[in-house]
């Protein structure tokens, strides 16, 4: 693509936690900085499309607009409400449009507001990994009306996730979090790949009261687990806990050193979920394991939002080779191999 003063609308994830209508992390930003930066060296000006949604609210991206701002060093025309149907004309070289679910045709994948979008720009480009599992009009629909690529971001989320599709050994896996069902596609794949499955946070529990364990007042989730799963030798579960207002709310030092034990002797470690419930202060089996991965040799994976968000206030970030900026979009890739919007990108 030749960009010289061409119109590039880049749809990146720019969902990020606004506390006091204030950006509280801006991870996901950054993470951007470098694809804009090198669209504006080639000499294109760079139209971006975000969604923003917390608790089902859509707030407007002021807030994000003026971070943004700050982080690119540049100024920045911030289009404001819905987005117009006739384009307009800016001096700015970066404009940010405000987020995109205050359109209704966003969601709904509505092939009108698509080609409402493809009338501002000469080429869509998706470096927004993280929102690639969603069929909405700026992810499958936009590419049908523009010339279309894959932005430098979307890349290197596929080439470091894809590592383990056909994985060195050892591979350990450390799964945790809640909701079995949404987990058990990675399971059933990654029982095959992987020499170890930790799993970790409320899941653990689930698991760990059907192998007939109390877990004390512990939530645990009516689902069935098949058989070769919860008794594969593969699957390992907590082996002490910290316990708060009578439930499991943290693993404890000995499961810590059998973890930094598996850790020390893999080639390939994918970690998503908070071992502990951080939001509660349980932050120990996630600290301790952030700290133990940074002596491991292994090649490093961590992602999802909560898990990311506190490896960052705890200031581990240099302790993997790689954090993906994906949550629910790096799950479904582990487990599919690739998103409805990787699968918009091949269609011409
Ligand atoms: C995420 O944070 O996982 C993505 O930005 C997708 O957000 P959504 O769940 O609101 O579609």
């Amino acid at each position: 693509m030749d960009f010289k003063e061409k119109k590039v609308l880049l749809r990146v994830d720019f969902n990020v936690p606004l506390v006091r209508n204030k950006v509280a992390d801006d991870f996901r930003i950054k993470a951007s900085l470098k694809t804009v930066n090198n669209l504006l060296k080639k000499g294109a000006m760079v139209l971006l499309l975000t969604h923003l949604e917390a608790d089902g609210k859509t707030p407007g991206l002021g807030a994000v607009a003026s971070r943004l701002e700050k982080l690119l060093k540049v100024k920045i025309k911030f289009i404001k409400g819905k987005i117009p149907v006739d384009p307009c004309e800016y001096p700015e070289r970066v404009w940010l449009f405000d987020n995109l679910r205050l359109n209704p045709g966003e969601k709904k994948n509505d092939r009108d507001f698509a080609k409402q979008l493809a009338r501002w720009g000469d080429y869509y480009i998706n470096d927004a990994f993280a929102a690639s599992h969603r069929e909405h009009a700026s992810i499958v629909g936009l590419p049908k009306f523009l010339a279309h690529g894959a932005g430098p971001l979307m890349k290197a989320e596929i080439k470091n996730l894809s590592k383990f599709f056909s994985p060195k050994h050892p591979f350990l896996f450390i799964l945790a979090g809640k909701k079995f069902a949404t987990k058990e596609p990675l399971v059933n794949k990654f029982i095959k790949k992987a020499d170890a499955i930790f799993i970790g946070g409320s899941l653990a529990n689930t698991f760990l009261k059907k192998r007939g364990i109390d877990v004390k007042r512990s939530k645990v989730e009516s689902v069935t687990i098949p058989d070769d799963i919860l008794w594969s030798h593969k699957i390992i579960l907590p082996e002490d806990w910290k316990i708060g207002e009578g439930s499991i709310y943290d693993a404890g030092p000995k499961t810590i050193r059998t973890l930094a034990e598996l850790a020390k002797n893999a080639k390939l470690v994918l970690w998503n979920g908070t071992l502990g419930l951080c939001e509660k202060g349980y932050t120990y089996g996630t600290r301790e394991l952030g700290m133990t991965l940074g002596k491991s040799k292994a090649f490093r994976l961590v992602g999802g939002g909560d898990t990311v968000a506190a490896i960052r206030k705890m200031k581990l970030e240099k302790n993997f080779d790689f954090i993906s900026t994906g949550g629910g979009a790096m799950l479904e890739f582990l487990a599919k191999g690739t998103l409805p919007g990787i699968e918009a990108l091949k269609k011409k």
